[in-house]
Parts: structure tokens; C-alpha cells; sequence
């Protein structure tokens, strides 16, 4: 084992995603079994009781892992020396509650939060948002961390992706192994565009051995675009175990690098790629290794595929330029 733990900072440690993350970070998931974890936990004042019980829990599991945790309610110590970031704390969307009331609500909080890891955080610093609306939140903490490189920050689209492998994969009865190159293009949101065009279900054209343009436009898309809701609307309350989860995998892929073959979905930084405005926190086909992303390059685009591309891309200018006006930006 080596001996240098690395610091993971997360945020809405009390939280229930936090509930289920901490313990997969501290238990290896993320960073393997030989890497010691120091977890750095961000709360509220309000919830740090309730997080000192998390970590009371986390002491009940003696991980071998787990090198030690600190909690606390300012962002400037907890950040401290952080090599990687989790930003998960936000108010999450509740029924009837649309994502653009969440701007407002949660563009504060990524304000600070990116001044902070701006002064504080390792030099080595990688920054994934999951917390709601993600790709605008990671938009708004890059804009504030101007010495950070801005391909440090992503967002999470990464439960879309595997939203979308778990329902193609019962619709061709093939298992979600059997399936490469799925893409989530845009916005974590209603209007993300789940690409099964270039995607291969053992091998075979994804599309074409589905065969049912229908399916693909009236069933795959909603469902998976509308999951999030669906969830909300079953549990009450949303989405938190898989979306643990999917924050493990996508930073666990970003620093350890995607399978071979294969890519993944991750929002981040629009460099202009497939005529999406440049500077917008867009989910892309992205291939990574070592904590850099290469956003996939050369896909054909049908006008199906663009038409939705852009619908998502207008909805993420229309969060940036609210934003804008809201000087968060
Ligand atoms: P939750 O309400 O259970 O927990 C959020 C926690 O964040 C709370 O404990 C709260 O005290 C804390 N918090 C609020 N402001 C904070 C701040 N300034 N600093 C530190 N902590 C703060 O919510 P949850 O279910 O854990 O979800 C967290 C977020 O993740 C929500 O925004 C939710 O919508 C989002 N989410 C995103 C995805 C995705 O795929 N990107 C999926 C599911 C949920
Ligand atoms: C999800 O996708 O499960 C969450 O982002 C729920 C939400 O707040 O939309």
C-alpha cells in the first residue's frame, strides 16, 4: 500500500447521496484497495451533527483504506490540499420544482466553493460536479477558479449513461457488458440527448440491432432523459445510492482511465466540438487516462442527432446566460 493518502473532498457529506458515497470512497471503489483515502467533508453548520454520526459509522467499518476524516462547514479548510473534489451538496430538485428554480438556489453555493478550491486545493486538484443542475453549477466553480485549468472541472452524466446501458441492454437481451460506445450529448436534464446511433451491442450497430426507430425516439429517450423524475416521483425523494454510484465511476474512470475500446460520457468544457457553443459544461463522448479527457472525435451527425444536440446545447445557454444575469458569472 502506499503510504501519501489522497484527499477527497466531498461536499454534502450528510446528504443521502453522501450516504452511500463516503463509504464506497472509503472502502477502495474509487481509488483502489493499495490507496490509503483522507475524506475531507464539506456540510452546513446545521448538518454537521448529523455528518459527525456518518463518521462515526465510517470509524465502525474500519476500512484499511480509510487513512482519516476531517469534517467542517468552511469550504477554505476543508479544500485544503484536496487532490480531488466531489461537489454533491446542493438543494436537490423535489416535486413539481423545475431545474431552472435550482439556479438561483444553488449558484451561491458554487460561487464560494470554487473561490475556495481556487485558493486551497492541490495543485493536482480534479473537480466533478453532481449536484444539481451539475452542468451549470460546474460552470459557475470554473468561472470562479480562474487559476484552476478549466479541464479540471466536469459534471455528471454519468447516471444518464448508465441509465441508458441498463435500458438497452433489456431491450436487445444482451447484458450491459455487451455494450460500447453509448453517448449522453448536453445537459443533465430532460432535454439530454441519449446517442445510441454510434453505440455496439456485441459488436453490432446498437440501432440497427434495434430496429425500431420508435422505441428509440418514444421509449429509450424519454425514459432515460425523464429517469431522474421518474425516481422522484416513486421514492419521494431523489436518486441517491446510483448516483453514488455513477460518481464513483465517472471519477474513478477520469483518473484511472476508461475501458478499452470504449468511452464514456462526461460533461465538460465545450472546446466547440460538433458545433457546440464553446465554453458551455457539455456531456460528450470523452476517452480519459490519468485524469486528461479527449473528447471523441468524428462522429457522424444525422439531423435527428443534431436537432437534439442542439435543443440541449440551447437549453445550457439559456442556464449560462441566466446565470450571467444573476453576476454568478
Ligand atoms: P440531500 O439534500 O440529501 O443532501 C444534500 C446535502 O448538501 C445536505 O446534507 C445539505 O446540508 C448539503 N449542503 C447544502 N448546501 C451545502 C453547502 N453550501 N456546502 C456543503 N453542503 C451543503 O441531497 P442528495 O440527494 O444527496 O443530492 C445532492 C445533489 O445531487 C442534489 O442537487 C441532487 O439533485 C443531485 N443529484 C444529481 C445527480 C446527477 O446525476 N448529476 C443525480 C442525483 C442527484
Ligand atoms: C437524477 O437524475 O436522478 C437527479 O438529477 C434528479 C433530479 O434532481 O433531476
Amino acid at each position: 500500500m502506499s503510504t501519501t493518502p489522497v484527499k477527497v473532498a466531498v461536499t454534502g457529506a450528510a446528504g443521502q447521496i453522501g450516504y452511500s458515497l463516503l463509504f464506497r470512497i472509503a472502502s477502495g471503489d474509487l481509488l483502489g484497495k493499495d490507496t490509503p483515502v483522507q475524506l475531507q467533508l464539506l456540510e452546513i453548520t446545521p448538518a454537521l451533527k448529523a455528518l459527525e454520526g456518518v463518521v462515526m459509522e465510517l470509524d465502525d467499518c474500519a476500512f484499511p483504506t480509510l487513512a482519516g476524516v476531517e469534517i467542517g462547514d468552511d469550504a477554505n479548510t476543508v479544500f485544503d490540499g484536496a487532490n480531488l473534489a466531489l461537489l454533491v451538496g446542493a438543494r436537490p430538485r423535489t416535486k413539481g420544482m423545475e431545474r431552472g428554480d435550482l439556479l438561483e438556489a444553488n449558484g451561491a453555493i458554487f460561487t464560494a466553493q470554487g473561490k475556495a478550491l481556487n485558493e486551497v486545493a492541490a495543485d493536482n486538484i480534479r473537480i466533478g460536479v453532481t449536484g444539481n443542475p451539475a452542468n451549470t453549477n460546474a460552470l459557475i466553480a470554473m468561472t470562479n477558479a480562474p487559476d484552476i485549468p478549466q479541464e479540471r472541472f466536469t459534471a455528471l452524466t454519468r447516471l444518464d449513461h448508465n441509465r441508458a446501458l441498463s435500458q438497452l441492454a433489456a431491450k436487445t437481451g444482451s447484458t450491459v457488458r455487451d455494450i460500447k460506445k453509448l453517448t449522453i450529448w448536453g445537459n443533465h436534464s430532460a432535454t439530454q440527448y441519449p446517442d445510441i446511433f454510434h453505440a455496439e451491442v456485441g459488436g453490432k450497430n446498437a440501432a440497427e440491432v434495434v430496429g425500431d426507430q420508435a422505441w428509440i425516439e418514444n421509449d429509450f429517450i424519454p425514459t432515460v432523459a425523464k429517469r431522474g423524475a421518474a425516481i422522484i416521483e416513486a421514492r419521494g425523494s431523489s436518486s441517491a445510492a446510483s448516483a453514488a454510484s455513477a460518481t464513483i465511476d465517472a471519477a474513478r474512470d477520469w483518473l484511472h482511465g476508461s475501458p478499452a475500446g470504449d468511452w464514456v460520457s462526461m460533461a465538460v468544457r465545450s472546446d466547440g466540438s460538433y458545433g457546440i457553443p464553446e465554453g458551455l459544461i457539455y456531456s460528450y463522448p470523452v476517452v480519459t487516462k490519468g485524469g486528461d479527457w479527449e473528447i471523441v472525435q468524428g462522429l457522424e451527425i444525422d439531423d435527428f442527432s443534431r436537432g437534439r444536440m442542439d435543443a440541449t446545447a440551447a437549453e445550457l445557454v439559456e442556464e449560462r446566460d441566466a446565470v450571467t444575469g444573476l453576476g454568478l458569472i
